[in-house]
């Protein structure tokens, strides 16, 4: 019996109106999509490299059902119980009153007692559940879902339950993101469970798109947007995987020309430093190249670019 503090799982509402997100053309075929299969009650999964929008759009996907969702991050060390729940010997129920913010209660108990993880609260309430990057999870762990999605039965414990099973609540609903295998701590998916969801493969946003999320996360002009995007994308281009940089090196360089009032240009020495750092820290995670040879590559994009 693990002896640990264990708050219950509460899940979250998420606004439905998010100001900050970009729906372009491309975002707007992707959502309708995923709210379409979500509509035919199908599971929806993201997958793609990163900084291809997966988490985003889970979000925003997830905001559109208008009901509770209760998010789960994919981790090497989950195990079943960290989806379904455990037998836990000391339980901390806290009372945070909303109005008088003094007022805290705080019960112990100390005894054995089955707290529900996640994926169980989901399944009993019929909230959504989000699973971001589910692959980073070892497949056992995930082995649970494949009832969950294809007959709608949550397998328990016979210490949560004495029929060993639950129905899963009509209104359940589930979004998976993941990285494809080929990413670093990614596992491969069961086949089994691949198939019971609709699988969206995402790469990274248009043009336009990206220059709209540059603008909104950074506040820089159009024009400075469609400079910085350019040099990410160019660069992109130029390298053999076409993974990074990001639209997050965008945002960034963005965030920091913002800041400064530096206008992007090749011919500012500020500007091609900051250039420097901030491409190369996201894509030296990806590349084992010399540190001369990314730096010469970054110069030679902003010389084209700008
Ligand atoms: N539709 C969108 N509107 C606004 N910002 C977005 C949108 N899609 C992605 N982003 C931004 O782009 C970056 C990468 O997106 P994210 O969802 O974190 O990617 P991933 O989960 O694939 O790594 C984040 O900074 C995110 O806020
Ligand atoms: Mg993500």
């Amino acid at each position: 019996m693990a002896v640990a503090t264990v708050e219950e799982i509460q899940p979250i509402m998420l606004a439905k109106e998010q100001p900050n997100f970009v729906l372009t053309p491309e975002v707007k075929d992707k959502v309708q999509r995923a709210a379409l299969y979500m509509q035919a009650r199908y599971p929806v999964h993201f997958s793609g490299p990163a900084g291809t929008g997966k988490s985003t759009l889970a979000m925003y996907t997830a905001a559109q059902l208008g009901q509770p969702v209760v998010l789960i991050h994919g981790e090497e060390e989950f195990s079943a119980s960290d989806l379904v729940g455990g037998e836990f010997g000391f339980r901390r129920k806290k009372v945070i009153d909303n109005f008088i913010h003094s007022v805290m209660k705080t019960e112990e108990e100390v005894s054995a007692r089955w707290i529900d993880s996640r994926l169980t609260v989901a399944c009993k309430h019929g909230f959504t559940l989000l699973y971001d990057e589910f692959t980073r999870s070892r497949p056992q762990a995930n082995n649970v879902l494949l009832s969950v999605l294809e007959e709608h039965i949550l397998d328990l414990p016979s210490a949560r339950s004495t029929e060993g099973y639950m129905k899963v609540h009509p209104n359940f609903a589930a979004i998976f993101t993941s990285n494809p295998v080929e990413y670093a701590g990614a596992y491969r998916a069961q086949d089994a469970l691949i198939d019971r969801m609709i699988t969206i493969k995402l790469d990274h946003y248009d043009r336009q798109t990206e220059i709209q999320i540059t603008m909104v996360k950074s506040g820089v002009s159009r024009e400075e947007a469609e400079t910085i995007v350019d040099i990410v994308r160019s660069l992109r281009k130029a390298k053999s995987d076409h993974t990074t940089p990001t639209v997050r090196a965008a945002v960034m360089l963005g965030k920091v020309v913002k800041l400064s009032g530096i206008k992007p240009g090749s011919k500012d020495g500020d500007f091609t430093k900051f250039a420097l750092d901030i491409l190369d820290s996201e894509i030296s995670t990806s590349m084992q190249q010399k540190n001369g040879e990314l730096q010469a590559m970054i110069r030679g994009v902003l010389k084209e670019v700008c």
